[in-house]
């Protein structure tokens, strides 16, 4: 009864909701005969199995590396992963990465990149603060925000990502309103973004960081970088710098990322790069948490990473998700080029495409194309799931996120086929 849980539950418990995923989660389980294109979880057949035994074997076999493993590790996890991983970055950054003012001091390992959203909120949110997200975003991380009772503002986004422009035109509003000293932060997904499947481009980045720079000089806020998805770029000789790395100080970017999708969820190991001015809160709130984020996974994930299994499981990786986003684009193409105001965004890697339909369709639960797609036996994520509610905004309800990662090329070309023959109708 909520009159019972609103005695003993804590307003942040009252403000947290079971989100629509959970729904469709248990929909998956309940309907095996359904194609999913909702979950977003990785493709199984690619778990690194061999690799993951392989490195267990070496360091189970050696009973010193073995008890290092099997102990408690440090909060901010295992020092020889975290100057891996600065390594990892900088390389990664081409030239963009020489002179970063990093070391592995400004890295904490978590239990997912999640753990670290949480930490990030809980060192920087007291109630009705302001957080700058995209317009749509990442839905667990909206109700993270939730969670910590802060307010939102869309940031709207075209085909470069985030919008520099409305960043600006934001903040200027804030000002005028006496509000600029609520925001802490932007938040960004800027690598094959959950859920829209964009990238930032180049110019983007740029353009974004000298607005923030611009606006930093009045009121001290920060760019929260999830890059969960840079790994995941297909062609790996792509490079594209993140925005840590145009925070030439290391004062003004959050950088994170995770192993959860280019090695194993099972891990449930991810880390965050920190302005130097988080790094002790963070660690003070981890340490109330749980002081330290599994030993064992950090201590197998620097043997992937140091052998180079890591490295080679992301070309085997890379080469299971492209032909499913393939697959899946070439079906858009086929079965939807002809529909009036259908379009969708080509990802350069990741597990995600946006689909924007008519406005007059609504994909909602509770709406009837989602019914329709439902008979067929195909099911997918409501894009209204990925709009917060803000004031003077209506959140569109026809878009749709596909995630390609799970289905084979088959199935993925099966689930769009019969999506569209749901929407040919629907639009009849
Ligand atoms: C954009 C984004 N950030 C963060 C996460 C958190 O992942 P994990 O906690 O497994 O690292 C996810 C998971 O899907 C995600 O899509």
């Amino acid at each position: 009864m909520p009159g019972d849980k609103a005695q003993l539950l804590s307003a942040q418990a009252l403000r947290t909701e079971s989100s629509p995923i959970n729904y469709l989660m248990a929909l998956a389980f309940e309907r095996p005969d359904a194609i999913s294109l909702a979950a977003g979880f990785v493709d199984n057949e690619s778990l690194p199995v061999t690799e993951m035994l392989a490195c267990c074997r070496e360091m189970l076999s050696d009973p010193a590396a073995a008890r290092a493993a099997l102990q408690y590790g440090t909060t901010q996890g295992h020092r020889p992963l975290r100057e891996r991983l600065i390594r990892r970055l900088v390389d990664r950054e081409g030239p963009a990465g020489e002179g970063m003012a990093l070391d592995a001091d400004h890295v904490v390992l978590t239990s997912g990149s999640q753990q670290m959203l949480f930490l990030i909120c809980s060192v920087l949110l007291d109630p009705d603060d302001i957080v700058l997200l995209p317009r749509p975003a990442y839905f667990v991380f909206m109700d993270t925000l939730r969670v910590f009772g802060a307010r939102t503002l869309g940031i709207d986004m075209d085909a470069e990502g985030l919008r520099a422009d409305h960043l600006d035109r934001r903040l200027t509003e804030l000002d005028r309103a006496g509000e600029l000293g609520r925001v802490k932060f932007l938040y960004v997904c800027s690598y094959c973004d959950n859920p829209t499947g964009l990238t930032l481009s180049a110019s983007r980045r740029r353009e974004l960081m000298e607005v923030v720079a611009r606006w930093r000089r009045r009121q001290q806020f920060y760019v929260l970088e999830d890059a969960a998805y840079r790994d995941l770029v297909y062609d790996a000789q792509t490079v594209i710098p993140s925005l840590k790395s145009l925070d030439r100080g290391n004062a003004s970017v959050i950088y994170l990322e995770t192993f959860s999708k280019p090695l194993a969820p099972g891990l449930k190991t991810g880390y965050g790069i920190l302005p130097t001015s988080l790094v002790a809160p963070v660690l003070d709130q981890k340490g109330s948490h749980d002081f330290g984020s599994a030993n064992l996974c950090q201590h197998l994930i620097c043997r992937l990473l140091d052998s180079g299994r890591a490295d080679e499981h992301l070309r085997q990786l890379h080469a299971a998700y492209r032909p499913k986003r393939d697959a899946l684009l070439g079906a858009l193409d086929r079965e939807m080029s002809g529909l009036a105001g259908v379009s969708w965004t080509r990802p350069l890697g990741g597990l995600y495409v946006w689909l924007t339909l008519p406005t007059r369709i609504n994909t909602d639960l509770d709406g009837p194309l989602f019914k329709r797609c439902l008979d067929k036996g195909v099911l997918y994520v409501p894009g209204s799931a990925c709009y917060q509610g803000e004031p003077g905004f209506d959140a569109p309800r026809n878009h749709i996120r596909l995630s390609f990662g799970v289905p084979t090329p088959d199935e993925n070309r099966e689930g769009v086929r019969r999506l569209a023959q749901a929407l040919r109708e629907e639009m009849a």
